[in-house]
């Protein structure tokens, strides 16, 4: 089997349930179960936390709060303003109060019922326009410009301004946020933890217990999922863990309930948007001048990078010559909001993604042919807002080579029939571009470590600091071992990360995970391959080798020849052996960081990204005029990945990461009540896809002979990019409600166009014809927002 066609290394363990979570490890009979209370106000004083009755309940062993933490009371990952428990105040509802450790659950349980906190609630910030009304910004302003976009909107022959909301969206990770800590001898604490970063669980986990993190040993085996709410948000359940670990002295395991973790974790930020745009009569794109406003939540969190994500790719695709992005951050009463795949991408992408649909409707012209007079040039039209020179752009490829596979234009005449034909059913088609920066914008967490051994019997062991979710990095870096050192992937084992292993890691996040933690592990291996080079020449000597010199050694098949006498071979195990016979250390360290990246936030200038990873996407939908239900017909991708590193793993991350931005262009909507209380907190009120909303004809292909220079094996990162593909659903969806008005007037829209949203906007498109209101012909054609 080559390297880049390896399964899964879950496949057979997901399937047979025997790959293992932390729900699923014991750490011995005294292990306890822990329950953490938390506020049901979205802001209220705490006057009175009463639980003598509730530790009275049989089984429970501690009951602590805020008072009880012997290190510092916070969990803010970058910014400190995250109390580990809620001290005094809360501000919002889902905010930990009270941990509770027991025998078992029912104990927990009845214990929580018995626990009297007494609140006055006070004012809150429940919505981001009131948020937005009270200025209640979480850091000052931010700002990307490039020319003189005011001036040029005015001069501009043709003016676009509008509005657009996009919403929140819950991870839905299958395996809830989980933590078991185990206690050690004096202050030592193990973690095993469910967690996209593993070192900064160990800080935190450190910091709260006032010890020092060569005492906190964090690993992780996999997560079920994490898609960004693990990156900062994994570390809340290990924090409560370990002081329930550290004040019982016994085992502490916490798994949260799916309603629990719903109501108590953050979201991908909720974005309002506001744009104008200066364009000509072909539909070249002259200006562009955003405004993005995220809901931050109640504390920091990851925020102010997710919202420079989003600025960094509120053009998408498109060269725009003059161009203003503004960005802020509000603090509100609800739950902090945190990483999420796109990592804020998807909501700067989807304000400049409308704005050009819309701008094609206003010149009737094909939005596609509008998409591709923006794009990005080769030589020319190609300095992104910051700087940065785009280069290797693959846009005018994707787009040759998807419009010809999709059939987009025989495709589009014949929807244009279909809708003539039919009154009660329209459909639609949208093609849609990603253009997506890789590395972290902070530019220093661009950096990851690996420690590799050998055993006597030539088996090795590969340890990294990156995590597995199920994206397949553990056998995509199982691929970059057997690779680099020419041996059987049956030989190596790919270990559980540890921060004992590989210290001071960055985050598994920003889709970096194989480039950064790749590149360390062929750097250590290239280390060992170097030391275990003249250990070979010396072995094919005796074995009757003529004249074998370093550079001519060949590791591959499971052994080491020379390039010119590869029929005298030495078997893998036989060098190691004769390695460590002579002394020769059989395990490195590596190490990578990423060249010649940096970015200044004071002139929102810079190189911020290694590379670009592109896609496109082509979907057809039908939409229900009577209902405003929908089917997703057909969906065409086609995405850069460079050289595959695992073809099978590339097309599921491409799969999956497009049907989960379906789900939050389409279905997925998030409520709370008037008093800040999530409504939508379980499977039952909050609709992700299912296999029902997989396209009926789904087509997925990777961009052929289009290599990545200067990564691992020249391959390029897919985990997040393919998320933005599901525009064309969304922008399909609203071009069939178009269809409705015969394409004459703008229906309002925003994201998720739920089926609610679209039967409002047929409605609204149904009333403007019975009105006979002619398309508003002033200098701005205004949107007046959403439904
Ligand atoms: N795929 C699966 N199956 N599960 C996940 O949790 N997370 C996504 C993406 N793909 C995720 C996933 C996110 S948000 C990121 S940043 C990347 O995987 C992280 O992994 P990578 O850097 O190794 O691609
Ligand atoms: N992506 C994910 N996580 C991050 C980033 C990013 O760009 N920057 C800082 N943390
Ligand atoms: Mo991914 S949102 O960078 O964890």
């Amino acid at each position: 089997m080559k390297a880049h066609d390896l399964r899964h290394d879950s496949a057979t363990g997901h399937v047979t349930g025997r790959s293992v979570y932390v729900n699923d490890m014991e750490a011995g009979p005294g292990q306890l179960v822990a329950r953490v209370v938390y506020s049901k106000h979205a802001h209220a004083r705490i006057t009175d936390i009463d639980f003598r009755e509730a530790a009275g309940v049989p089984g429970v062993a501690a009951i602590i709060t805020a008072k009880d933490i012997p290190g510092k009371n916070q969990m803010g990952p970058v910014v400190h303003d995250e109390p580990c428990l809620a001290e005094g105040e809360v501000s919002f509802a889902g905010q930990a109060v009270v941990l509770i450790a027991s025998e078992t659950e029912e104990a927990a349980l009845e214990a929580e019922r018995l626990i009297r906190i007494e609140y006055i609630p006070l004012d809150a910030v429940l919505t981001l326009r009131d948020a937005i009304a009270k200025n209640n910004l979480i850091a000052p302003p931010r700002y990307i410009r490039s020319g003189d976009a005011a001036s040029a909107i005015e001069k501009a022959p043709l003016k676009l301004e509008g509005m657009l909301e996009t919403g929140a969206q819950e991870h839905w990770y299958l395996e809830t946020q989980s933590a078991l800590a185990v206690p050690g001898e004096g202050r030592e604490m193990t973690i095993c933890a469910s967690s996209q970063n593993p070192s900064e669980t160990q800080a935190i986990v450190a910091e709260v217990l006032g010890i020092p993190r060569n005492e906190v040993d964090v690993e992780v085996r996999r997560m079920g999922g994490a898609f960004g709410g693990k990156e900062t948000q994994a570390n809340h359940v290990a924090a409560w863990a370990a002081l329930l670990a550290n004040a019982t002295g016994r085992p502490v395991k916490i798994h949260l309930f799916r309603d629990d973790d719903q109501i108590m974790t953050g979201k991908r930020h909720r974005f309002l948007s506001k744009y104008r745009t200066g364009f000509d009569e072909e539909g070249r794109i002259l200006a562009y001048e955003v405004e993005l406003n995220s809901d931050a939540g109640a504390a920091t969190d990851l925020s102010l990078a997710i919202l420079e994500r989003a600025m960094f790719h509120a053009e998408n695709a498109y060269y725009i010559p003059d161009i203003s992005i503004t960005g802020r951050a509000y603090r509100t009463n609800l739950p902090s909001n945190t990483a999420f795949r796109g990592f804020g991408g998807p909501q700067g992408m989807a304000v400049i993604e409308n704005a050009v649909d819309r701008i094609a409707r206003l010149l009737k012209k094909d939005a596609a042919s509008i998409r591709k007079l923006n794009f990005y040039g080769i030589d020319e039209r190609n300095q992104a807002p910051y700087g940065e020179l785009i280069l290797n752009n693959r846009l005018h490829v994707i787009y040759k080579r998807l419009l010809l596979s999709s059939k987009y234009e025989e495709r589009r005449a014949e929807i244009d029939i279909f809708n003539g034909r039919h009154r009660w059913k329209k459909r639609g088609l949208a093609l849609t571009p990603v253009k997506f920066g890789i590395s972290f914008t902070t530019a220093f967490l661009n950096q990851a470590g690996a420690l590799v051994n050998i055993y006597k019997d030539g088996t090795i062991q590969v340890n990294h600091g990156g995590t597995e979710m199920g994206q397949g990095l553990q056998t995509k870096i199982l691929g970059i071992a057997a690779a680099e050192f020419g041996v059987s992937a049956r030989h190596i084992k790919v270990s559980a990360t540890n921060t004992s292993k590989v210290p001071n890691t960055s985050a598994t996040a920003a889709s970096s995970g194989s480039d950064l933690n790749g590149m360390a592990v062929k750097n250590a291996i290239d280390t060992l391959k170097a030391r275990l080079k003249p250990v070979a020449c010396a072995e094919l000597l005796k074995a009757g080798a003529k004249d074998p010199y370093h550079d001519g050694i060949v590791f591959a098949e499971d052994a080491v020849f020379a390039t010119d006498e590869p029929e005298i071979r030495i078997s893998f195990p036989e060098l190691v052996m004769a390695a460590y016979l002579a002394q020769v250390s059989l395990s490195a360290t590596g190490f990578y960081k990423t060249p010649g990246i940096h970015y200044n936030r004071e002139t929102g200038r810079g190189n911020p990204f290694y590379y670009y990873a592109y896609g496109m996407a082509v979907s057809e939908v039908e939409v229900d005029v009577l209902t405003g239900m929908y089917r997703l017909l057909r969906s065409d991708i086609l995405h850069d990945v460079g050289d595959s590193l695992n073809e099978a793993i590339d097309i599921g991350q491409i799969q999956g990461g497009f049907i989960q931005g379906v789900g939050w262009c389409t279905t997925e909507e998030i409520k709370w009540d008037d008093n800040g209380r999530l409504l939508s907190h379980s499977p039952d009120t909050y609709k992700i896809p299912t296999v029902s909303d997989i396209p009926e004809v789904f087509n997925v292909e990777l961009l052929r002979d289009h290599p990545n220079e200067g990564t691992i094996r020249k391959s390029k990162a897919v985990g997040e990019p393919p998320f933005m593909l599901a525009f064309s659903v969304w922008l399909a969806i609203k071009d069939a409600i178009s269809a409705t008005g015969g394409h004459r007037f703008e229906p309002h829209f925003s994201l998720p166009a739920t089926a609610e949203v679209v039967l409002l906007s047929i409605e609204e498109i149904s009333n403007r014809i019975k009105n006979r209101n002619e398309m508003n012909q002033s200098t701005f054609n205004k949107e007046e927002g959403n439904p």
